[in-house]
């Protein structure tokens, strides 16, 4: 059990009271107390160290705070961490390793697509999520999916091949599991 109450954004001498959530966050079970009005990206963030999630407008614009909430995107910018009690939430951090690559991960290495990276996050677990609802899905769906997430760098174009490369790449691979 640890407390965030003194990492996150501590009110100097208020009597703030703190609730104790447990959230399934990559696949862990942890238990925190936090300030109801944390943001869950600030506790996946100064709290649990998954810095990979970012903040960039906090005003569900973005993109850049997704994960996958239950499996499906959210802005984690604009939902309170004790909403997140009793559920799953996946960060990059959870969808591959350095050695075992994500194939959406692989895409985007492979078509380039990406240039800071601020987005890339965000932009990789929403592929996913299309992904696995939709394992061929046409350019428009791609960027259609995609809308919720703002690229400063790329122009989106690499981005897209990045994820129809990792479609192509999860079809193949289960056409030869089968
Ligand atoms: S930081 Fe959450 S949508 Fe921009
Ligand atoms: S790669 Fe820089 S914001 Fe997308």
């Amino acid at each position: 059990m640890s407390s965030l109450y003194d990492e996150v954004a501590p009110t100097p001498g208020a009597d703030v009271p703190v609730r104790r959530v447990t959230i399934d966050v990559n696949g862990q079970k942890r238990t925190v107390d936090v300030e109801p009005r944390l943001l869950l990206a600030h506790l996946l963030r100064q709290g649990l160290a998954l810095t990979g999630t970012h903040t960039g407008c906090d005003t569900t614009s973005c993109g850049a705070c997704t994960v996958l909430f239950d499996g499906r995107p959210a802005k984690s910018c604009t939902m309170f961490a004790v909403q997140a009690d009793g559920h799953a939430v996946e960060t990059v951090e959870g969808m591959g390793s350095a050695s075992g690559l994500h194939p959406v991960q692989e895409g985007f290495k492979e078509e380039h697509g990406l240039q800071c990276g601020f987005c890339t996050p965000g932009m990789m677990l929403t592929a996913k999520a299309l992904l696995e609802r939709n394992p061929d899905p046409t350019e428009d769906e791609v960027r259609w999916a995609l809308s919720g997430n703002l690229c400063r760098c790329t122009g989106y174009q690499n981005i897209v091949n990045a994820v129809l490369w990792a479609a192509k790449k999860m079809r193949d691979e289960q056409t030869q599991e089968a």
